[in-house]
């Protein structure tokens, strides 16, 4: 069947198979910002937007930005999408299928030649997962206006400036710091669950209450490298003991804490050889929760454990704050909006909160902002298994459409 055959879902799914193959590692699906898969990815989102009669760009920060103008040229835009990156070995659904449904639902419109009171801007944000560089969103906070200082100054693991691989990608970072999306009313973002919860009640959508707010850590212990054989256990100052039980005390303090979730997700060894004392390790910690006073006294309590396990065992700690987001409640007209489209397609409105972080949190910074969640296969993602159906993207689709269609500025 040619594209222009198939129903919208069904194209937006062959869409989502071959957008996979934009990848670092094949066959994994990795995508980091700025990459050599994400430019490529990128090029081909803006073929295809402009398959569609769109203006489509790349935007200072390296977000791909397309507009499609309302009945009134230079009307306010709605915005919608996701984004584009994806964590190593990562589904071919987290943000990918938020960034291409903003497309199908204006490609609809566009072939209808319907034109609405705003304009929609569609959105593939490039930083969403945080994984090549240690700060992220770096997309949505130049839309609220919110880039630090030194942010351009970053590097990755194999030292590479943020400030080159923008150049080199093709956004503009001299022009990061003063961006500040203008007439852009509110935003909208379609992402997978993540979760389990709509599976377990057999519901294909939800609507998001509001997002958990996270906190990330570099950590880093120096101890002293030395010979596995000849140093006494009593003598030692072993970097990579030490981490061992900081970890399980991350762990201990979320477990304590109501509603707290906290992770240790990558973690290197120096010089990580089988008879030589680690000297040195480098970690990540995450916490994350729906409430920030509760998540900011687990972050402390976590460093000041930390920081005594280090004393007692003889190493030194350094731990550099990389990401901090406070919880967003989804503004509650939005939330009105998307309950009143997904009830008017014939399905349950649950509202449910997303464990995970999204654009929208910092995109609500900006301007009121909400999202619309879609069941995925067991609740599994960040995981090449993650999987969504075709029915199912069939009504997010219509329920997407809905809202964009009953979308009156207030
Ligand atoms: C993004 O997926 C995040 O919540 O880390
Ligand atoms: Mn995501
Ligand atoms: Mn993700």
């Amino acid at each position: 069947m040619t594209h222009e055959l198939m129903s919208p879902a069904r194209r937006l799914m062959a869409r989502l198979d071959a957008f996979a193959a934009f990848t670092d590692d094949p066959p994994k699906l990795t995508r980091l910002y700025l990459s050599d898969a994400h430019r490529r990815a990128a090029a081909q989102f803006i073929a295809w937007a402009r398959e569609s009669g769109l203006e489509a760009r790349i935007d200072p920060a390296g977000n791909v930005v397309a507009r499609y103008e309302g009945a009134r040229a230079g009307a306010p835009a709605l915005m919608i999408g996701s984004h584009i990156d994806t964590v190593r070995d990562g589904g071919r659904y987290d943000g990918n299928l938020g960034a291409l449904a903003a497309l199908a639902v204006v490609e609809d419109l566009a072939r209808r030649g319907e034109r609405l009171e705003t304009a929609i801007e569609i959105v593939a944000f490039g930083d969403e997962e945080g994984v090549r560089f240690p700060r992220t969103m770096t997309g949505s906070r130049a839309f609220a206006g919110l880039i630090e200082e030194g942010w351009l100054e970053q590097e990755d693991v194999e030292g590479v400036r943020m400030r080159e691989a923008l150049a080199a990608f093709g956004g503009a970072p001299d022009q990061l710091a003063a961006m500040r999306a203008v007439g852009v009313v509110a935003f909208v973002e379609l992402h997978i669950e993540q979760g389990p919860a709509l599976e377990a009640e057999g519901l294909a959508l939800g609507v998001v209450s509001a997002i958990n707010g996270a906190t990330r850590l570099a950590a880093t212990v120096v101890g002293l490298a030395g010979h596995a054989g000849a140093v006494p256990m009593a003598l030692r100052r072993d970097a990579l003991a030490a981490t061992a039980e900081m970890i399980l005390g991350v762990e201990r303090r979320a477990r304590a804490g109501d509603e707290l979730v906290a992770t240790v997700g990558r973690l290197d060894v120096e010089p990580g050889a089988v008879n030589v004392i680690a000297g040195l390790t480098r970690f990540s910690i995450e916490v994350r929760g729906p409430r920030d006073e509760p998540r900011r006294r687990a972050v402390a309590d976590i460093a000041a454990e930390l920081e005594a396990i280090a004393a007692r065992r003889g190493v030194t700690l350094t731990l550099a704050p990389t990401h901090e987001a406070g919880a967003y409640i989804c503004d509650p007209k939005i939330v009105a909006g998307l309950s009143a489209a997904v009830q008017a397609i014939g399905q349950t409105p649950r509202l449910l909160p997303s464990g995970a972080g999204h654009d929208t949190m910092i995109m609500g910074q900006l301007c009121p902002a909400g999202m619309l969640f879609v069941r995925c296969k067991g609740g599994v993602s960040h995981n090449p298994a993650e999987s969504i159906t075709e029915a199912d993207c069939e009504l997010a689709l219509a329920a997407l459409t809905r809202f964009v269609r009953d979308f009156r500025i207030v």
